[in-house]
């Protein structure tokens, strides 16, 4: 399994659980959505998989590796997962280049892609490949972050996550500023890349994204997960 989580509970404050009793295994290659209403934890379901928060109770295993036991092994698990925040985080006095670049610097462990030089022209031709996929031009690269719409802004933040072919992408809403057409370009991107092997945890509140993707989809209602639906059959 790449991420396994077992009766995992999750609390910022004593006494009130965001999270509890959860049980998720995502095998690699998968592609899973989670939907459920604003507040109920997928935010923070999605970050417990990327090990940004931990769990408070239960246990959470990244490819065989409990992150409480080796550290060093968790980093470089953490090197082949690509992560869309659902804000974003992007450095705004910074160039779209700049941003889209970091990862490569990073490294790219286990990804199966030969390395690249982090300012080499590889590393260039890289950039300009994960704009162009999320549908932004070239020329963009030399604008700053802070100067793009909030669409615009999303969509560097998918090619940053895509740049190192990850293993897996965690993606927070990653279409909820963006258009119809721009929505279809970045989900026919995710489809795509799943094709060829990559895992995809989404997170979403668009009902026309889960009924025509088909994909697993996990219900959170009341702190759990209420319904595992393998087959995304069932329209939420
Ligand atoms: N860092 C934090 N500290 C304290 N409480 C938090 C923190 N992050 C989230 N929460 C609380 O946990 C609950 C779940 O939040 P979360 O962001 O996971 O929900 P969500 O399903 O992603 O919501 P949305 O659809 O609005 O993005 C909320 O009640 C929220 O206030
Ligand atoms: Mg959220």
């Amino acid at each position: 399994m790449l991420i396994s989580l077992r009766q995992v509970a999750k609390a910022y404050s004593p006494n009130s659980l965001v999270l509890r009793n959860v049980n998720l295994e995502l095998a690699k290659g998968e592609f899973l959505f989670v939907v459920g209403d604003s507040g109920v934890g997928k935010t923070t379901l999605l970050k417990l998989i990327t090990a940004e928060e931990f769990p408070t109770d239960g246990q959470v295993t990244f490819d065989g590796i409990r992150s409480e036991l080796d550290s060093s092994k968790l980093l470089r698990f953490r090197r082949r997962v690509g992560v869309v925040p659902q804000d974003y985080r992007l450095l705004k006095d910074r160039t779209v280049y700049d941003n889209v670049v970091i990862p490569l610097f990073f490294g790219r462990h286990g990804t199966n892609s030969p390395p690249v030089s982090f300012m080499g022209k590889g590393a260039r031709k890289l950039v300009e490949d994960a704009v162009t996929n999320v549908g932004l031009p070239v020329k963009i690269l030399e604008a700053r972050v802070r100067e793009l719409s909030g669409g615009e802004q999303q969509r560097v933040a998918i090619a940053r996550a895509i740049i190192n072919s990850p293993d897996l992408l965690i993606a927070d809403e990653p279409t909820g500023s963006l258009d119809h057409d721009h929505t279809w370009t970045v989900m026919d991107l995710f489809q795509k890349l799943n094709l060829k092997g990559m895992a995809f945890v989404v997170a979403t509140h668009d009902r026309e994204i889960i009924r025509r993707v088909r994909k697993r989809t996990c219900h959170l209602s009341g702190g759990t997960i209420r319904v595992d639906d393998r087959e995304g059959a069932c329209i939420f």
